[in-house]
Protein backbone atom coordinates (compact mmCIF):
# COMPACT_ATOMS: atom_id res chain seq x y z
CA UNK A 1 0.00 0.00 0.00
CA UNK A 2 1.72 3.66 -0.77
CA UNK A 3 2.02 5.19 2.08
CA UNK A 4 0.32 8.56 2.99
CA UNK A 5 2.90 11.03 4.40
CA UNK A 6 2.59 14.91 5.86
CA UNK A 7 5.77 16.97 5.52
CA UNK A 8 5.88 19.32 8.02
CA UNK A 9 8.56 22.14 7.29
CA UNK A 10 9.40 25.74 8.76
CA UNK A 11 11.82 27.00 6.02
CA UNK A 12 13.57 26.33 2.46
CA UNK A 13 12.54 22.69 2.28
CA UNK A 14 15.01 21.32 -0.02
CA UNK A 15 14.51 17.92 2.27
CA UNK A 16 10.35 18.18 1.42
CA UNK A 17 12.33 18.80 -2.53
CA UNK A 18 13.73 15.41 -1.94
CA UNK A 19 10.99 13.74 -0.75
CA UNK A 20 8.90 14.79 -3.69
CA UNK A 21 11.19 14.40 -6.13
CA UNK A 22 11.35 10.65 -4.98
CA UNK A 23 7.79 9.84 -4.49
CA UNK A 24 6.91 11.43 -8.06
CA UNK A 25 9.68 9.22 -9.85
CA UNK A 26 8.63 5.88 -8.01
CA UNK A 27 12.14 5.63 -5.80
CA UNK A 28 9.61 5.97 -2.68
CA UNK A 29 6.61 3.81 -2.53
CA UNK A 30 4.51 6.57 -0.55
CA UNK A 31 2.25 9.95 -1.09
CA UNK A 32 2.79 13.19 0.28
CA UNK A 33 -0.56 14.22 0.87
CA UNK A 34 -0.11 17.62 2.65
CA UNK A 35 2.45 19.72 3.79
CA UNK A 36 2.34 22.12 6.61
CA UNK A 37 4.01 25.08 8.12
CA UNK A 38 4.32 27.42 11.17
CA UNK A 39 5.64 29.87 8.39
CA UNK A 40 3.48 31.52 6.42
CA UNK A 41 6.44 32.45 4.14
CA UNK A 42 8.50 29.24 3.76
CA UNK A 43 9.69 28.26 0.60
CA UNK A 44 7.89 24.94 1.29
CA UNK A 45 4.86 26.47 0.53
CA UNK A 46 6.07 26.94 -3.06
CA UNK A 47 7.91 23.45 -3.57
CA UNK A 48 4.01 21.93 -2.49
CA UNK A 49 2.05 24.06 -4.78
CA UNK A 50 4.59 22.96 -8.22
CA UNK A 51 3.91 19.79 -6.92
CA UNK A 52 0.36 19.56 -6.81
CA UNK A 53 0.85 19.15 -3.11
CA UNK A 54 -1.92 20.64 -0.65
CA UNK A 55 -0.23 23.38 1.63
CA UNK A 56 -1.46 25.27 4.76
CA UNK A 57 0.27 27.29 7.07
CA UNK A 58 -0.60 27.13 11.17
CA UNK A 59 0.69 29.94 12.67
CA UNK A 60 0.73 30.49 16.48
CA UNK A 61 -1.46 32.84 17.74
CA UNK A 62 -1.21 35.88 20.30
CA UNK A 63 -1.26 34.46 23.88
CA UNK A 64 -2.02 30.58 22.62
CA UNK A 65 -0.14 28.29 24.82
CA UNK A 66 2.03 25.55 23.06
CA UNK A 67 0.29 22.87 23.66
CA UNK A 68 -2.77 24.77 22.16
CA UNK A 69 -1.11 25.44 19.18
CA UNK A 70 0.19 21.98 18.73
CA UNK A 71 -3.38 20.71 19.34
CA UNK A 72 -4.32 22.69 16.44
CA UNK A 73 -1.59 21.22 14.49
CA UNK A 74 -2.60 17.85 15.31
CA UNK A 75 -5.97 18.43 13.97
CA UNK A 76 -4.75 19.72 10.73
CA UNK A 77 -2.52 17.02 10.23
CA UNK A 78 -4.90 13.96 11.50
CA UNK A 79 -7.10 15.55 8.93
CA UNK A 80 -4.87 14.35 6.19
CA UNK A 81 -4.67 10.69 7.72
CA UNK A 82 -1.12 10.35 7.21
CA UNK A 83 1.04 7.03 7.84
CA UNK A 84 4.30 9.16 8.72
CA UNK A 85 4.72 12.61 9.55
CA UNK A 86 7.95 13.96 8.76
CA UNK A 87 9.63 16.76 10.11
CA UNK A 88 12.00 18.42 7.65
CA UNK A 89 13.37 21.36 8.90
CA UNK A 90 10.57 22.09 11.41
CA UNK A 91 11.92 24.57 13.73
CA UNK A 92 9.50 24.36 16.68
CA UNK A 93 9.54 21.49 19.77
CA UNK A 94 5.97 19.53 19.88
CA UNK A 95 4.85 18.95 22.83
CA UNK A 96 2.90 15.93 24.01
CA UNK A 97 -0.16 17.03 22.37
CA UNK A 98 1.08 16.93 19.08
CA UNK A 99 3.05 13.61 19.31
CA UNK A 100 0.20 11.49 21.53
CA UNK A 101 -1.93 11.72 18.74
CA UNK A 102 1.04 9.81 16.45
CA UNK A 103 2.36 7.40 18.32
CA UNK A 104 5.35 5.84 16.64
CA UNK A 105 4.76 7.93 13.67
CA UNK A 106 6.71 11.08 13.57
CA UNK A 107 9.86 11.31 12.14
CA UNK A 108 12.94 13.77 12.19
CA UNK A 109 15.81 14.73 10.43
CA UNK A 110 18.54 15.99 12.03
CA UNK A 111 22.05 17.65 10.45
CA UNK A 112 23.88 15.65 13.26
CA UNK A 113 25.10 12.09 14.65
CA UNK A 114 22.86 10.51 17.35
CA UNK A 115 23.55 12.36 20.55
CA UNK A 116 25.84 15.14 19.02
CA UNK A 117 25.08 18.61 18.86
CA UNK A 118 20.90 18.68 19.33
CA UNK A 119 18.97 21.93 18.40
CA UNK A 120 19.59 24.68 15.71
CA UNK A 121 22.78 25.91 13.54
CA UNK A 122 24.23 21.95 14.30
CA UNK A 123 26.82 22.03 11.15
CA UNK A 124 27.98 25.50 12.04
CA UNK A 125 28.91 24.17 15.71
CA UNK A 126 30.13 20.87 13.86
CA UNK A 127 32.58 23.15 11.78
CA UNK A 128 33.72 25.24 15.27
CA UNK A 129 34.35 21.89 16.95
CA UNK A 130 36.31 20.69 13.99
CA UNK A 131 38.27 24.07 14.24
CA UNK A 132 38.80 23.89 17.96
CA UNK A 133 39.39 20.43 18.74
CA UNK A 134 39.83 18.04 15.37
CA UNK A 135 36.26 17.07 14.79
CA UNK A 136 37.12 14.89 11.75
CA UNK A 137 33.29 14.35 10.56
CA UNK A 138 29.93 15.31 11.57
CA UNK A 139 27.04 13.44 10.14
CA UNK A 140 22.95 13.10 9.59
CA UNK A 141 20.18 11.15 11.56
CA UNK A 142 16.59 10.02 10.82
CA UNK A 143 14.83 9.45 13.90
CA UNK A 144 11.55 8.60 15.89
CA UNK A 145 10.55 11.65 18.24
CA UNK A 146 8.97 9.92 20.84
CA UNK A 147 8.43 12.97 23.35
CA UNK A 148 9.69 16.41 23.85
CA UNK A 149 13.48 15.41 23.93
CA UNK A 150 15.36 17.73 21.15
CA UNK A 151 17.04 15.43 18.40
CA UNK A 152 16.50 12.31 20.39
CA UNK A 153 14.70 9.19 20.06
CA UNK A 154 15.16 5.85 18.37
CA UNK A 155 17.28 6.44 15.59
CA UNK A 156 16.47 4.72 11.83
CA UNK A 157 19.01 5.90 9.93
CA UNK A 158 22.62 7.76 9.87
CA UNK A 159 25.58 8.78 8.14
CA UNK A 160 28.91 9.97 8.60
CA UNK A 161 30.07 13.46 6.86
CA UNK A 162 33.51 14.03 6.63
CA UNK A 163 34.76 17.67 8.06
CA UNK A 164 38.25 18.85 6.26
CA UNK A 165 40.17 21.68 7.12
CA UNK A 166 39.45 23.10 3.78
CA UNK A 167 35.90 23.51 4.75
CA UNK A 168 33.96 26.65 5.02
CA UNK A 169 30.08 26.30 6.67
CA UNK A 170 28.93 26.62 2.54
CA UNK A 171 31.13 23.75 1.60
CA UNK A 172 30.23 21.82 4.88
CA UNK A 173 26.63 22.71 4.55
CA UNK A 174 26.24 21.23 0.74
CA UNK A 175 27.94 18.02 2.08
CA UNK A 176 25.28 17.68 5.05
CA UNK A 177 22.61 18.84 2.81
CA UNK A 178 23.80 16.35 0.29
CA UNK A 179 23.39 13.67 2.79
CA UNK A 180 20.15 14.65 4.23
CA UNK A 181 18.78 14.81 0.92
CA UNK A 182 19.79 11.23 0.35
CA UNK A 183 19.53 9.52 4.07
CA UNK A 184 15.79 10.71 4.55
CA UNK A 185 14.72 8.97 1.35
CA UNK A 186 16.62 6.36 2.38
CA UNK A 187 14.88 6.07 5.38
CA UNK A 188 11.57 6.52 4.07
CA UNK A 189 12.40 3.65 1.50
CA UNK A 190 13.25 1.26 4.28
CA UNK A 191 9.90 2.26 6.17
CA UNK A 192 7.20 2.16 3.76
CA UNK A 193 9.44 -1.03 3.07
CA UNK A 194 9.15 -2.67 6.07
CA UNK A 195 12.69 -3.37 6.04
CA UNK A 196 13.01 -1.54 9.30
CA UNK A 197 11.27 -2.04 12.20
CA UNK A 198 8.70 0.74 11.86
CA UNK A 199 7.57 1.39 15.80
CA UNK A 200 10.45 1.90 17.99
CA UNK A 201 11.52 -0.99 20.52
CA UNK A 202 10.51 -1.34 24.36
CA UNK A 203 12.84 0.33 26.55
CA UNK A 204 15.09 -2.05 28.48
CA UNK A 205 13.66 -3.95 31.31
C1 LIG B 1 18.02 20.65 7.58
O1 LIG B 1 19.42 20.70 7.64
C2 LIG B 1 17.44 19.87 8.74
O2 LIG B 1 18.18 18.73 9.07
C3 LIG B 1 17.53 20.90 9.84
O3 LIG B 1 17.03 22.06 9.21
C4 LIG B 1 17.44 22.05 7.83
C5 LIG B 1 16.25 22.33 6.94
O4 LIG B 1 16.63 22.43 5.59
N1 LIG B 1 16.77 20.50 10.98
C6 LIG B 1 17.19 20.70 12.24
O5 LIG B 1 18.22 21.30 12.51
C7 LIG B 1 16.31 20.10 13.33
N2 LIG B 1 16.93 20.23 14.60
P1 LIG B 1 15.52 22.38 4.45
O6 LIG B 1 14.41 23.35 4.86
O7 LIG B 1 16.21 22.84 3.21
O8 LIG B 1 15.02 20.98 4.34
Amino acid sequence: MTARIVVLASGNGSNLQALLDASADGRLNANIVAVVSNNAEAFAHTRAANSGVPSLSVTKLPGETREQYDTRLSEAVAAFEPRFVVLAGWMRILTMAFLSTFPNQVINLHPALPGEFPGTHAIERALAEHKQSGLARTGVMVHYVPDERVDEGDVIASIEVPITSLDSLETLEARVHAAEHALLVHALQQLTQGHVRNTPAAPDQ
